[in-house]
Formats: C-alpha cells, structure tokens, sequence
C-alpha cells in the first residue's frame, strides 16, 4: 500500500497531477520547436491556440481526445488532410512538407492543448 503511495507521489512530483502520457515527453525544446512549425507552415492561417477560425482551435482538439492515445493517427491526419471529423464540409489539406517526425510532434504538442 505504501509502496503503491509513494510510486503514485512520484509520478505525480515528476509529471504533475492532470497531465497525459503524452505530456511527459514534451520537452521545453519541443514546445518552441513545435510553435516554429505551427507557424512556418501556415497552421495559423486555419487554427487558432483558444479560438475557433476555420479549422479547430488547438485547445478544442485536445479536450476531444483527451486521454486516448491517437498521436499517431493525428499525426497522420496533418500530413495527409482530414475531412468530416468536425462536422463542417471545410477540410484540412495534407501537408506533405511536414516529415513525419515533425508531424508527430505537432500532433503531440496539440494534444497537450499546445503550450
Ligand atoms: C486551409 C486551412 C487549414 C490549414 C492550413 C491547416 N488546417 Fe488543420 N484543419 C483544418 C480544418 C477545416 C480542420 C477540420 C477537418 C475535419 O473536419 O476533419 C482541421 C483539422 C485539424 C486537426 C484535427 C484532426 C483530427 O484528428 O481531428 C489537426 C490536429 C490540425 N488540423 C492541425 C493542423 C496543423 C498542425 C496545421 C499546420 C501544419 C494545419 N492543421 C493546417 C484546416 C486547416
């Protein structure tokens, strides 16, 4: 019992208490890395951070899948588009520029409701 105490307090210390699985990897570096590429590749002219513009805002993508492990799927969605999964006929384009390690990281930057 407390050995299973002090197991939880330590993951609490080390990852906080309402964080992911996902959350634990993102380091600072990735957090600017990833705002780079959110920029740079023209994200913000269909996403905002908090507000809703053409596509979803970033924060309303990570509330909708919050907790399931879809990172790689996402990751897949970026750089090959999606359609219909936000109820609207607009869709996102595939973004073939993105390598995939770089998609991943934006697909796990948002999913922690982009910091
Ligand atoms: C031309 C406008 C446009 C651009 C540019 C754009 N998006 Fe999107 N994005 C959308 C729209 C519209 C949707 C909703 C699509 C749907 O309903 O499936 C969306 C959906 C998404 C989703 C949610 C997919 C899911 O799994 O539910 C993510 C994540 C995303 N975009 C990330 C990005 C990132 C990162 C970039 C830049 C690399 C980007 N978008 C660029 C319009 C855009």
């Amino acid at each position: 019992m407390r050995t299973l105490f002090m197991y939880r307090l330590c993951l609490v210390l080390i990852f906080g208490t309402n964080t992911g699985i996902a959350e634990a990897g993102l380091k600072s570096g990735d957090i600017s890395a990833a705002r780079a590429l959110f920029t740079n590749n023209g994200c913000a002219s269909c996403h905002d951070i908090s507000e809703r513009s053409s596509g979803p805002s970033m924060r309303d993508i990570a509330k909708r899948y919050r907790g399931k492990k879809v990172n790689a799927e996402m990751a897949q969605r970026i750089r090959e588009g999606s359609i219909g999964r936000w109820g609207d006929a607009e869709a996102h384009p595939p973004i073939g520029v993105l390598e995939p390690r770089e998609a991943r990281l934006l697909a796990d930057w948002i999913l922690n409701a982009a910091p």
